[in-house]
């Protein structure tokens, strides 16, 4: 079968739906592949590439002839006309919002399936065109704060001063939000994220942001946020405001299907955030967005100074890579469909992923799918009966079992001080005093400071060199030996010490080169 890659037709589009890399994947399938001439200039794909990888460069009207026809954006009715009876259309068509759009799709007697309607589950994940435009979205949703914000995200200190890093806060982590959190972290941020999704607090830590609760807890049994009562809302917003004041850029991507984007950050909240600051709100759409003061499509200025950014085409600002992977998401979709790999398209309705994007089905209106029931988070381990487990009784040992050893050692020390002649009794007393003092000023320095706390006590031998260099002159050679092997210990001892410590030290040293 013939694929057809057309130019994009929608007012400020930039991407398209294969690149050469797509095509060349496309070909592998058994599929023959039609591009309009330039389709893919805006993002960069000249017609000599895609040739290179087996396209044939067509005129407009050959795509739209073909047998299967692949694009981004729902196209003009011109150009739907072109389709013949029974050809498969491929787009993103936002079916639940457009009953005539279907309606004239079934009268065309096309196949059409929306690429934005792939279920959220595991294995249509990577034939989701939405998450990998939101992934694309959230990386250049910081970019654009970064611009607006006009200073370092990254803390550094310099000769001439120090600077703080940026705070940032992400309210919203699904994939514009991780994308978004991922790339501010990347950048040496400090960052803060929100969801009603409590399951999501650990996918936050795990890049290193801190995951900050709000008052209310939603289980998502389709991986959506369901709409909060006004009271919840209320609770909710008292923590967006609080860290949104505090943040320095706040990226908002809030979304509930089917829902106007819920309202996040107030003006009232607006107007208490620092002059400089930056709002990139991800969720504006024609009417609204998360932020109550979001232009959509436009940046702008608030009289106290923050810069909110309410840009709907944020993947269309980096064109290369957002067709890449839209390109990608459809190959996927092509190789669950071409299960004989031999350019011939099989649509199995017994398939939820398939069944779930089919508009029409050679004229037959197929919307909406049945819907798909999946558990994102983990799902409850069945709970066996609850046995309360035994008390554990801990066995209090007798005091004189426990405190025997010490009243023994205590009694040996003041025997040794009371048996020793009178000259010697002053020393082992000191000598008895310093085991005990160090006993306890070892076992209460925690572990990681034992190296150097021994390196710098173990200088204390210098006491030890000092009267065998007393004694090493003696007239008895028993004297001299000792005095000289402990000389030699000691010296050990010390210098050994400052060797580690030194060692150890290096360790937390930058070599010039870096
Ligand atoms: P998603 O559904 O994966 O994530 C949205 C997250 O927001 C979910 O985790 C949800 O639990 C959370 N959420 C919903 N209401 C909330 C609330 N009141 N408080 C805290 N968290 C809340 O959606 P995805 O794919 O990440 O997209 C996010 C948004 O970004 C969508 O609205 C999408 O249309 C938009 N988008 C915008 C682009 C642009 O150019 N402006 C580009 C791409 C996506």
């Amino acid at each position: 079968m013939r694929i057809g890659i057309p130019t994009e037709r929608r007012a400020g589009q930039t991407l398209v739906s294969a690149t050469p890399d797509t095509v060349g994947k496309l070909i592998k399938l058994g599929y023959e592949v039609y591009v309009e001439s330039h389709a893919g200039n805006s993002a960069s794909y000249y017609n000599d590439q895609y040739e290179a990888a087996g396209a044939v460069i067509a005129e407009q009207k050959d795509v739209w002839s073909c047998d299967i026809v692949t694009c981004l954006d729902t196209p003009p009715t011109n150009l739907l006309d072109a389709m013949k009876p029974g050809a498969v259309l491929i787009s993103r068509l936002n079916p639940a919002a457009n009953p005539e759009l279907v309606k004239h799709l079934s009268d065309l007697g096309v196949t059409a399936l929306a690429m934005d309607a792939v279920p959220r589950i595991s294995r249509a994940q990577s034939m989701d065109v939405r998450s990998s435009m939101a992934n694309v979205g959230g990386y250049r949703a910081v970019v654009e704060a970064a611009s607006a914000f006009g200073r370092l995200f990254s803390g550094q200190v310099t000769a001439a001063g120090k600077i703080p890093p940026a705070k940032v806060y992400v309210i919203g982590v699904g994939v514009a939000g991780l994308a978004a959190i991922g790339t501010a972290k990347s950048m040496g941020a400090i960052v803060y994220a929100t969801d009603v999704r409590s399951d999501v607090a650990d996918q936050v830590r795990s890049l290193n942001a801190e995951f900050v609760p709000i008052p209310v807890v939603q289980e998502s049994s389709d991986g959506y946020a369901k709409e909060m009562t006004a009271d919840q809302a209320a609770l909710a917003r008292e923590v967006y405001s609080k860290y949104a004041i505090e943040s320095d850029i706040v990226i908002t991507t809030a979304q509930i299907p089917g829902k106007q984007p819920p309202v996040l950050i107030d003006a009232d909240t607006v107007a208490k955030m620092k002059p400089g600051s930056v709002i990139v709100d991800m969720g504006a759409y024609a009417n609204g967005g998360n932020c109550e003061l979001t232009k959509p499509a436009q940046a702008f200025k608030t009289a106290n100074g923050v810069t909110i950014v309410g840009y709907t085409d944020l993947p269309r600002r980096l064109p290369g890579q957002a067709s890449q992977l839209y390109g990608q998401n459809i190959v996927n979709f092509f190789k669950l469909t071409t299960p004989e790999k031999d350019g011939q398209l099989v649509l199995d309705m017994e398939d939820e992923i398939v069944r779930g994007v089919t508009v029409t089905l050679e004229g037959q209106i197929m919307w909406p799918p049945p819907p798909v029931k999946v558990s994102v988070a983990a799902p409850a381990a069945p709970t066996p009966e609850k046995v309360e487990p035994e008390p554990v009784v801990k066995e209090e040992k007798p005091a004189w079992k426990r405190w025997w050893w010490k009243i023994a050692l205590g009694v040996l020390a003041v025997a040794l001080v009371l048996a020793a002649p009178e000259e010697l009794a002053g020393h082992f007393f000191v000598f008895e005093l310093a085991c005990v003092v160090g006993f306890y000023v070892i076992t209460n320095v925690t572990h990681t400071l034992h190296t150097p706390l021994m390196s710098v006590t173990n200088a204390i031998s210098g006491i030890i060199i000092v009267g065998a260099l007393l004694q090493i002159g003696s007239s008895n050679p028993v004297i001299a030996a000792i005095a000289f092997v402990a000389a030699v210990l000691a010296s050990i001892n010390i210098f050994g010490g400052f060797l580690v410590t030194h060692r150890m030290l290096g360790m937390f040293q930058r070599s010039s080169e870096e």
